[in-house]
């Protein structure tokens, strides 16, 4: 059996499994192939990775909050990898560690081709952030501007300087053509709408396209008012089918169907 797995603190949550799982069937590798979910303590993380290439796993995900420890403790990484500071996805060969990064590719691969040329704002200064600025501004430049708003601001500073991006204090929504949420408010049910600065004071509109990197069993507030909104809406599902996939292809060589991947996703 060849071993998959995605490793997080918690993890019980996680669509990962039944996503690749379902990718897995579909092509006919699940009689070889099996992705399950392990919950792993910080504590534990580094020595759980280490025994994996022995007991027959071939890669894993690896989510919050262990993305930057699996880059430390990776012997190679990819260029994206060490750019953003955090691994989501480990491939383990003759039993060395290699890190690499789908989160930035897997945001691209959502985004609709019209942000091209626009100006972008990302709020949020952490590990998705990281990921989302860097896709946006250093390697694949799709948008002209990446402007970087956080509640501390001396984190959007400092990101933005490492990314390609620029730190902003009072941002005009309306002067923007795609905005992402890459903050964790939402996720346990707090108002983006109150809690994040730039949305409580501005309006979106339907000439936008906004993502949302928050997902949970129903479609987040900001997923909501976009569409009220008119805009053109990414939610954090369709990045994760997206990086999935991605990973998916790292590990396997081989490109997973996303129709199969989404529905499993959205179970
Ligand atoms: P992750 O790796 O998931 O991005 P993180 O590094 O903890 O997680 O970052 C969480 C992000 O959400 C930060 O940008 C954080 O803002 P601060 O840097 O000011 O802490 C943002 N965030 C979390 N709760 C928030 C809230 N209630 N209002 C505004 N921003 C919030």
């Amino acid at each position: 059996m060849r071993r998959l797995a995605v490793l997080g603190h918690p993890v019980a949550h996680s669509r990962s499994p039944a996503m690749h799982n379902a990718a897995l069937d579909a092509l006919g590798m699940a009689g070889e192939w099996r992705y399950e979910a392990i919950d792993v303590a910080p504590e534990g993380f580094e020595e759980r990775v280490r025994a994996m290439p022995g007991e027959g796993f071939v890669g894993a995900n690896v989510t919050v909050p262990h993305k930057e420890a699996a880059l430390r403790l990776a012997d190679t990484a990819s260029p994206v990898a060490d750019a953003i500071g955090a691994a989501n996805t480990l491939g383990f060969e003759a039993g060395a560690v290699q890190a690499d990064n789908t989160d930035a590719g897997g945001l691209i691969r959502a985004l609709p081709g019209r942000v091209r040329g626009r100006r972008a704002l990302v709020l949020g200064a952490g590990g998705a952030a990281r990921a989302a600025i860097w896709a946006l501004a250093a390697e694949h430049a799709v948008v002209d501007v990446v402007d970087v708003w956080n509640r501390t601001s001396s984190r959007a500073e400092e990101v933005a300087l490492q990314l390609g991006g620029a730190p902003i204090e009072a941002p005009r929504l309306s002067s923007y053509g795609l905005v992402v949420n890459a903050t964790s408010v939402g996720l346990h049910g707090e108002n983006p709408f109150e809690e994040l600065l730039p949305l409580a004071e501005g309006r979106l509109d339907s000439e936008q396209v906004v993502v949302d990197l928050v997902y949970g069993d129903k479609p987040t507030r900001l997923i909501e008012a976009a569409e009220a909104a008119g805009a053109h809406t990414v939610d954090g599902i369709e990045v994760l089918v997206q990086q999935g996939a991605l990973s998916f292809e790292i590990w396997t060589g081989r490109k997973p169907p996303l129709d199969t991947m989404r529905s499993a996703a959205r179970l």
